[in-house]
């Protein structure tokens, strides 16, 4: 069975993007994979967090990938911080990374905006911390919305360099996994702009801790454009917002876009808004009392954490210990 890791940031409350750009893929592999799944808290404070709501959250985080759906009896569900190896490898892979790798980074230069200089050095070597996450478990599968393909080409580009500077064939090949007709789900207020849990607008997301009447409100007031929804998908191409919701839709419905046009081409976006927020509060209401549920007991919360912690140290101690030889560390 091949190894699946994927990883989240607990830097706020998580997004329909999330859900449908990840979460959701995560839940289906546990069927057929091996899968070790982590909030992702050393990533977060690449970006300033205050501690007590860093903390908050990533219980926040664990809880509502519990109620999503996954199960930490099959897979392994744990904080990145409580697992060493991370740390440890993610250090090797700085002297692996090349500069010139790290600068082409597009999630650096928009993260970092126009004031390069005071960005932390932890972001710009983010890429690296995540190569770690994932080569540390040995995982060839790795789902991620689509914002984190270059990312995973600079994982392989750096295992493949550790293969061959130190002459080993000791890191596969990694898989991305970007599935879906929401790999990519784009702001309410901007189709150009990807949504966000760190957006300063909250109208321009669904968080999945949102109340039913939060989401018709915001379904109903997101942008959109004054002509009728088309007949074809090639149509909706420069109409960002249209074909946001229309991708939003069919990943909802579990159909593919132009099937959802068949059923609403010529029509205006106040039904189709309409119907598009009855299958948002379908899928997320459970969710939402779920998370609610699991919070109202961190004790419970807290001790399932250490054991995954302890699951993961299991698996990625012996093979960053492995690594640690190869380059010369220890007796
Ligand atoms: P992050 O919120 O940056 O920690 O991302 C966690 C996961 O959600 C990653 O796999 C991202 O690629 C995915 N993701 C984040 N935002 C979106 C979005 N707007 N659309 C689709 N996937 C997303
Ligand atoms: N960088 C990812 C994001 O912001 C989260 C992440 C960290 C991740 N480590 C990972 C995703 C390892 C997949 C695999 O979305």
């Amino acid at each position: 069975m091949q190894r699946v890791f994927s990883g989240i940031q607990p830097s706020g409350v998580p997004t329909l993007g999330n859900y449908l750009g990840a979460i959701r893929n995560w839940v289906a592999l546990q069927n057929d994979h091996d899968c070790v799944f982590c909030v992702v808290d050393m990533h977060a404070i690449t970006s300033w967090q205050e501690p007590a709501a860093l903390r908050t959250q990533t219980r926040e985080m664990a809880a509502t990938l519990l109620a999503c759906g996954i199960d930490p009896v099959r897979s392994v569900l744990f904080v990145q911080s409580a697992v060493s190896a991370h740390a440890r490898l993610a250090w090797i892979f700085n002297c692996v990374a090349r500069l010139g790798w790290l600068n082409r980074m597009t999630q650096f230069k928009d993260k970092a905006g126009k004031d390069r200089e005071a960005a932390s050095a932890g972001l710009y070597v983010y890429p690296n911390l995540m190569a770690a996450d994932i080569h540390a478990y040995h995982a060839t599968r790795v789902p991620v919305g689509d914002d984190q393909r270059q990312h995973l080409e600079l994982a392989n580009d750096i295992g493949e360099k550790f293969n061959h500077d130190y002459q080993v064939e000791f890191f596969p090949r990694i898989e991305p996994l970007i599935l879906g007709p929401a790999a990519r789900v784009m702001s309410l207020r901007d189709g150009t702009k990807k949504m966000s849990k760190s957006d300063p607008s909250d109208q321009s997301r669904i968080n999945l801790t949102d109340s039913a009447d939060t989401i018709a409100q915001k379904i109903r007031r997101a942008k959109t454009d004054p002509l009728p929804l088309p007949a074809t998908t090639e149509e909706l191409a420069a109409r960002p917002e249209a074909r946001n919701l229309v991708g939003i839709y069919a990943a909802l419905a579990g159909i593919d876009p132009a099937s959802v046009l068949t059923e609403f081409a010529g029509s205006g976006f106040g039904t189709f808004k309409d119907r598009l927020a009855g299958l948002t509060i379908e899928a997320l209401a459970p969710i939402a009392a779920d998370t609610t549920h699991w919070l109202a007991d961190p004790t419970q919360l807290d001790t399932l954490l250490r054991a995954g912690a302890e699951r993961a140290r299991a698996l990625a101690d012996p093979i960053v210990r492995e690594v640690e030889q190869i380059v010369g560390f220890g007796g």
